[in-house]
């Protein structure tokens, strides 16, 4: 009884160990596009304590150590992703082609609503692609090889939409007039998303936006006596999580829209969404001491949520938590490399992206 066991638990860890080599072999690279929830170091703006738990210095990613991509890559057996604007690198095994600030729109759009001074970039989908297309040719070759080439390759298409919503609730817009935004901004998504099928990719995650209702930099610029703008539950504002919520439900349509006409083509929602919800309700389940709510580095003792505009993290009049790994948010807007671990932990193996990304039956 014991050896059989032993020799059944054998088995099982071999046909495990075989499992995740032949998975982490099917792609041989990964591509990624967004904004600073998935850069990593196209735009470096900060300084420690960003980075401190990992990398031990800022690398330009907005946390306090991996992000979400990061532990894709580990998980499919691929380096992180150096930035597309890295000098003298090779781009084989991918390339990051987020941008810090990047809205999904281009610039005409906003600009159009009066709303372009909050802009300090210019890296819509539409650019990120453009800038995809051009560096293809010196990892691949010609367009056919490149089909071949992205055939065994994953790509990453988001998050995107935050900063078109954040453009216009700083900009002083109604949530009804930034809610009108999101059509434009899940159609722009899809749109990148048929250029990359376009160019020859057939594997394609599409995350959707988060619970921006529990970030502390809407729940403190947009405080509110009123209880019933808060979800009883999480302490969250309704009426942001309902903009995620309405985006992501855009998301999803197309995203079906896209399937149909693709049926060849793998396009997989990543529930960003989800997750947040549950941190926000369940945060001791995940270790999140002191709640989903309150910023780890910010400034403390600053109201509920630990988060001063005029003290940001990396600003003076800041300071880091004791254990960043007890928080889920990182500077009020960005979430800690704790929760991105969790968060990547359910797009790989389920249930956040289904089929999760290492999964063999959509191999
Ligand atoms: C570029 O990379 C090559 C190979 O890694 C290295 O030998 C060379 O010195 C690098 N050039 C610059 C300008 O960094
Ligand atoms: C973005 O593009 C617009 C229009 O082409 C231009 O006016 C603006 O200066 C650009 N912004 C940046 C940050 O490059
Ligand atoms: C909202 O925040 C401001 C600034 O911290 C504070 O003065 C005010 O009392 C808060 N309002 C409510 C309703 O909590
Ligand atoms: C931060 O504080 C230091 C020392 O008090 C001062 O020299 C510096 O100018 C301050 N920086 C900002 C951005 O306020």
């Amino acid at each position: 009884m014991k050896l059989s066991i032993v020799v059944l638990l054998f088995l099982v860890s071999s046909f495990h160990l075989s499992l995740s080599l032949s998975l982490s072999q099917r792609y041989n690279a990964l591509f990624n596009f967004g904004d600073s929830l998935s850069d990593t170091g196209n735009v470096v703006i900060a300084g420690l304590p960003y980075g401190m738990t990992y990398f031990g210095h800022h690398t330009g990613r907005c946390s306090d150590g991996r992000l979400v991509i990061d532990f894709i890559a580990e998980g499919i057996g691929l380096p992180h992703l150096l930035p597309n604007t890295a000098k003298n690198a090779s781009f084989h095994q991918g390339a990051n082609f987020a941008f810090i600030a990047a809205p999904a729109l281009p610039f005409d759009f906003f600009h159009q609503r009066g709303l372009s001074k909050g802009l300090w970039v210019n890296a819509s989908v539409h650019e990120q692609v453009d800038r995809f297309e051009k560096l293809l040719p010196s990892i691949c070759g010609a367009p056919q090889e490149c089909k071949d080439f992205l055939s065994k390759s994953l790509l990453v298409v988001g998050e995107f939409g935050g900063n078109d919503y954040n453009t216009g609730i700083f900009g002083g817009r109604s949530i009804i007039e930034v809610s009108t935004f999101a059509p434009h901004v899940t159609q722009a998504v899809a749109e990148g998303v048929e250029r990359l099928i376009g160019l020859g990719a057939v594997d394609v995650i599409v995350p959707s936006v988060l619970t921006i209702g529990c970030f502390p930099l809407y729940l403190t610029l947009y405080n509110s006596s009123n209880p019933e703008d808060y979800g009883p539950k999480t302490g969250c504002a309704r009426k942001f999580n309902a903009l995620s919520w309405y985006h992501n439900t855009l998301l999803r349509r197309q995203i079906h829209r896209l399937r149909q006409k693709f049926p060849a083509v793998s396009i997989r929602y990543a529930d960003f969404y989800a997750q947040g919800f549950d941190f926000a309700i369940n945060p001791l389940k995940y270790g999140f001491k002191d709640g989903a709510l309150r910023t780890c580095c910010g400034a403390p003792g600053m109201g509920k949520y630990n988060f001063n505009l005029h003290a940001k993290c990396d600003q003076n009049g800041s300071s880091v938590c004791p254990d960043p790994a007890t928080h889920v948010s990182w500077d009020g807007i960005h979430m800690t490399e704790a929760a991105h671990r969790i968060i990547a932990r359910g797009w790989l193996h389920g249930p956040y992206v289904d089929p999760p990304i290492l999964s063999s039956s959509n191999s």
